[in-house]
């Protein structure tokens, strides 16, 4: 039992979490799902460590479900599920590390190439694994620029390409079209190519975005990461990251690894709560919660607009771009500014909150 100072203090910040997760708009954080029902998972010492797919011989784990989960997202990504192989990260970083990693496995001579808006996962990445990379520049809506990148890579045209693509930018939720990647590469001369796409934000609805960006397996990509803690609001963070089976069984053969993930013990209840909010929802719920938040974005940035504030979005995007809010708005609403300010119109987002925002963005106008 804890004393009476000690449980204060775990009420009170419970209470301050709470009231945080009450009032935050800049974060891509669903809010309001349901995962009650497995709390009681957190009475076992659960461990996923290991391939999910291989055999192992501690039991308190949950790799039936998390199989289950990669099979999905191989489906949704347009994949055949025998050819492709993955496991729950610990989020969005380890998916993009892992990505990376096997970029260099595959291609132990090629140059990372991604923009100037990827996510900062990257940058620690490729310096954590040694890769000598080269940073693209980004257009005004956050994607990638094509010329840029096919005249950066003319300079290696000798070497393979790795190249993340932003499925989602953070701050702006620009997407890099996988097909002119490739493009862009091969006009450059470059024959051996590997790309890893960030879908972190987008992934769960990438698939149902009009127009769709070309982003998955069958677009050709060799490995994607999406977050669990965004868009289906898992309460503890994590991610998938799915790649083709040929390249993880290239490490195999040239490594005298038994364990192919990146870390040694894994959640086993991150795995249980993707499995939860994927047979909740199925494909249909998945897409019709996309097109509600989808429809409130539009909705804020004609509220913003309309009211003199020049607020944009990528087209389909639950981003909302804004010019800096005030520093006190935005600790209000937890906003994060960079060279923009952003509000994500995640899952459980209401009008009523976004009413409350557009108001006080332009309340002095
Ligand atoms: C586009 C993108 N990629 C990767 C990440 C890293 O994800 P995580 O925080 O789950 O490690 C983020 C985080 O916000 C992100 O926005």
């Amino acid at each position: 039992m804890l004393d009476q100072q000690h449980k204060r203090r775990i009420d009170d910040l419970f209470e301050a979490m709470k009231a945080a997760n009450e009032s935050f708009l800049g974060y891509p954080f669903a809010k309001g799902f349901n995962y009650e029902s497995l709390w009681r998972f957190l009475t076992v010492s659960g461990n996923n460590f290991g391939d999910p797919f291989g055999s192992q011989s501690y039991r308190v784990n949950s790799r039936l479900l998390e199989c289950e989960v990669i099979k999905f997202f191989a489906q949704l990504f347009r994949a055949a599920p025998s050819e492709t192989w993955g496991y729950v990260t610990s989020g969005g970083t380890e998916g993009n590390t892992y990505g990376l990693y096997l970029g260099r496995e595959v291609f132990p001579d090629g140059v990372a190439y991604f923009s100037s808006d990827t996510h900062s996962s990257v940058s620690k990445a490729v310096r954590l694994l040694r890769l000598e990379h080269v940073v693209v520049q980004a257009g005004r809506t956050g994607e990638i620029d094509y010329d840029d990148l096919a005249r950066q890579a003319s300079r290696f045209r000798h070497r393979p390409a790795i190249v993340v693509a932003n499925i989602g930018t953070t701050m702006k939720e620009g997407k890099d079209d996988v097909s002119k990647v490739r493009q862009a590469l091969h006009g450059a001369g470059l024959e051996e190519i590997y790309v890893h796409s960030d879908a972190a934000l987008c992934g769960p609805y990438a698939p149902f975005q009009i127009p769709r960006t070309p982003f998955d397996f069958l677009d050709g990509v060799d490995s994607i990461v999406l977050s669990g803690h965004k868009f289906f609001g898992a309460p503890v963070p994590c991610g998938i990251v799915l790649t083709r089976k040929k390249h993880v069984q290239q490490v195999l053969r040239t490594s005298n690894y038994v364990d192919v993930t990146l870390s040694g013990s894994r959640s086993a209840y991150t795995p249980i709560v993707l499995w939860y909010a994927i047979r909740k929802l199925g494909i249909e719920g998945i897409k019709h919660t996309f097109e509600q938040c989808e429809g409130l974005a539009g909705y804020a940035v004609d509220q913003l607009r309309t009211r003199g504030t020049n607020a944009w979005r990528n087209p389909s995007a639950l981003t909302v771009v804004l010019p800096p809010v005030e520093e006190r708005l935005g600790a209000k609403w937890q906003i994060m500014t960079q060279d923009v300010s952003r509000v994500v119109v995640t899952p459980g987002t209401t009008k009523k909150q976004i009413d409350a925002l557009v108001e006080a963005l332009t309340i002095d106008r």
